[in-house]
C-alpha cells in the first residue's frame, strides 16, 4: 500500500524543502523526496553555501597577503591550510542541512530519501538503492533543480574537467586552471583560486562577462577582475580538447585566431538546464518547453493539474531565493490561498570582491521595454565609509521611469552589496520613488549612503 499525502514534494532543496514546510505549516499532510541523504539541494551541498564560504575564506587570505599591510597589520608568516578550509566548508553545509532536518522535524514534514519516479499522475515510485516505496499524493509539486551543461570533449570527471561541484571540493589549488563561462559561476568560483595563487584564465564566448548584469556593472567588473590577476579571454570558445596524463590541452578559437592553453583543473561553467532525469514525466503526462524546462502557468501548474512545478525546473532566473519565493507560493496556492511573486523585486548578486548586486531592470532592459527612464550613480570612492574600509571600487546606480519616478532598477558593485541592495528590494516592492529614497536619511557613514547619494543625482537633473 502507498504511503498517502496530501502534498509530495519531489526536491529537498530552497524551493523544495520550502514548499514543504509552508504545506505543513497550512495543515497539509506533507512529505518531501530527495535522492541525496541530506536535504537542502545543489544551494546548500554544491552551490551557494560552499561557495560562499570559500569566498569568504579567500578572501581573508588574499587581504592579509595583499591590503593588510595598507592599514598596518603585518603578517609575518601567511600560510594557507586548504584541507583546513575545506573542512571548515564541509562543516557549515552539514550544520546548515542538519538545521533543515531539524525544521522538517518541528513542522512535520516526512522526509523520505531516494529517486522518485512517475508510476501515473498521482503515484510515485521511490527508490533508494534496492529498497522501493510508493507515495501516493493529491498534489505534487516538482522541484528537482538543474544540472550543470557539459560541453562536448569535456565530459566532467570532477577532478580535472569539473563543473561547479567538484570546484568546490579540489585536493589542492590548482596551479593553472582554465574557467570556461564568465557567468555567476565562472566569476566567483575564478576568484577563489585566484586568491589561493592559481594562475586562472576565463574564456568567454561573448564579448563581456556576466551577460545577465547592467552593462556599465559587467564593464567595471572585468577591468576590476583583471587588476585582480585573471586573464579574460572574450569572444571566445573552446574547440578542442586533449585530457593529457598531467593536463588538460584546451584550443581556443578568439579574434586573434587560435591558441592552445594548458591546465591542471578546467571548470565548465557555460549555465545549468533543468533535471528531469528519471521522474518520468510522461508517465504523468507532463509537457516541457523546448529547452527542456517543465511548463507551468501563472500558477506553478504544470498541464497536470494537480502537479506544480518550481525553481530551476521552470523558465526564468536560477537563482535558490526565487525558488524559495515560489515555494511559499506554491504551497498557499495548493492551500486555497492567492500568493503572488514579485519577479521584478527578486534581487540577483555575484560574490565577487567587490561584490555586484542588481534588483529590477538593467539600463538596457528599460531602454528595450520603451520606458522613458532617469539615472543617477554614486561612485563609492565620495563614500566615507567605503574609505574608512578601504573599499572604494564600484557605484550605485539607480534607474528611475521619468513620469512616475519609481525605481525600476538598482545596481550596485561595492562591498556589500549582497546586504544593502535589501534597500532596493524593498524599494522596488513597495514601488518607492527616487524621490522618496532620496529624502530617506540613511546611517552616517553607511556604504547604503551612495544608494541616497544615487538617488539625489537623479533629482539634481530635475532642479
Ligand atoms: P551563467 O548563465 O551565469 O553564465 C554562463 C556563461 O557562459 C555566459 O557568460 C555564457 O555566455 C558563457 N558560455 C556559454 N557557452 C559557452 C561556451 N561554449 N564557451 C564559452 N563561454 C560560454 O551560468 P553559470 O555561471 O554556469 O551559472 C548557472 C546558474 O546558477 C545561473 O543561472 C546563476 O544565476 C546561478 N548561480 C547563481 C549564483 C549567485 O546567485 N551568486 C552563484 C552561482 C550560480
Amino acid at each position: 500500500m502507498p504511503a498517502k499525502y496530501d502534498v509530495a514534494v519531489v526536491g529537498g532543496g530552497p524551493g523544495g524543502y520550502v514548499a514543504a514546510i509552508r504545506a505543513a505549516q497550512l495543515g497539509l499532510r506533507t512529505v518531501c523526496i530527495d535522492k541525496r541523504d541530506t536535504l537542502g539541494g545543489t544551494c546548500l551541498n554544491v552551490g551557494c553555501i560552499p561557495s560562499k564560504t570559500l569566498l569568504h575564506t579567500s578572501e581573508m587570505y588574499s587581504y592579509l597577503e595583499h591590503d593588510a599591510l595598507e592599514e598596518g597589520i603585518a603578517c609575518q608568516k601567511l600560510h594557507l591550510d586548504f584541507p583546513k578550509m575545506m573542512q571548515r566548508k564541509e562543516a557549515i553545509v552539514k550544520g546548515l542541512v542538519d538545521g533543515i532536518a531539524g525544521l522538517f522535524k518541528g513542522n512535520k514534514v516526512d522526509h523520505l530519501i531516494g529517486s522518485a519516479a512517475f508510476v501515473s499522475p498521482h503515484l510515485l515510485e521511490v527508490t533508494h538503492g534496492s529498497q522501493k516505496n510508493e507515495v501516493e499524493a493529491a498534489h505534487i509539486i516538482l522541484a528537482t533543480g538543474s544540472e550543470p551543461i557539459a560541453l562536448p570533449s569535456l565530459t566532467f570527471d570532477e577532478k580535472r574537467i569539473v563543473s561547479s561541484t567538484g570546484a568546490l571540493s579540489l585536493a589542492k589549488v590548482p596551479k593553472k586552471m582554465s574557467v570556461i563561462g564568465a557567468g555567476v559561476i565562472g566569476v566567483e568560483l575564478a576568484s577563489v583560486y585566484r586568491r589561493l595563487g592559481a594562475e586562472v584564465t576565463v574564456i568567454e564566448m561573448l564579448d563581456h562577462i556576466c551577460p545577465a548584469m547592467d552593462h556599465a556593472v559587467s564593464r567595471l567588473l572585468l577591468k576590476i577582475l583583471e587588476k585582480q590577476g585573471l586573464s579574460f579571454l572574450l569572444s571566445s570558445q573552446v574547440v578542442g580538447a586533449e585530457v593529457k596524463p598531467k593536463h588538460v590541452s584546451l584550443s581556443v578559437k578568439g579574434p586573434n585566431g587560435e591558441a592552445a592553453i594548458e591546465a591542471d583543473v578546467v571548470l565548465v561553467a557555460v549555465g545549468r538546464r533543468p533535471y528531469t532525469d528519471g521522474l518520468g514525466l510522461d508517465k504523468a503526462g507532463i509537457n516541457k518547453t523546448s529547452k527542456g524546462f517543465v511548463l507551468v502557468d501563472g500558477m506553478f501548474r504544470t498541464n497536470v493539474p494537480h502537479i506544480y512545478a518550481i525553481g530551476d525546473l521552470i523558465e526564468g532566473v536560477m537563482l535558490a531565493h526565487r525558488a524559495s519565493e515560489e515555494g511559499v507560493a506554491v504551497a498557499e496556492i495548493i492551500a486555497g490561498k492567492h500568493p503572488h511573486v514579485n519577479y521584478m523585486a527578486i534581487p540577483n548578486v555575484i560574490y565577487t570582491s567587490p561584490e555586484v548586486a542588481a534588483v529590477g531592470l538593467t539600463e538596457q532592459e528599460a531602454k528595450e521595454a520603451g520606458l522613458n527612464i532617469t539615472v543617477g550613480t554614486s561612485a563609492f570612492k565620495a563614500n566615507a565609509r567605503a574609505r574608512c574600509v578601504g573599499k572604494t571600487e564600484g557605484f550605485v546606480k539607480v534607474i528611475g521611469e521619468k513620469s512616475s519616478d519609481r525605481l525600476v532598477g538598482m545596481h550596485i558593485v561595492g562591498a556589500n552589496a549582497s546586504e544593502i541592495i535589501g534597500e532596493g528590494v524593498i524599494a522596488m516592492e513597495t514601488k518607492a520613488t527616487l524621490t522618496q529614497i532620496a529624502y530617506a536619511s540613511h546611517a552616517h557613514p553607511t556604504m547604503s549612503e551612495s544608494i541616497k547619494e544615487a538617488a539625489v543625482e537623479t533629482l539634481k537633473a530635475k532642479s
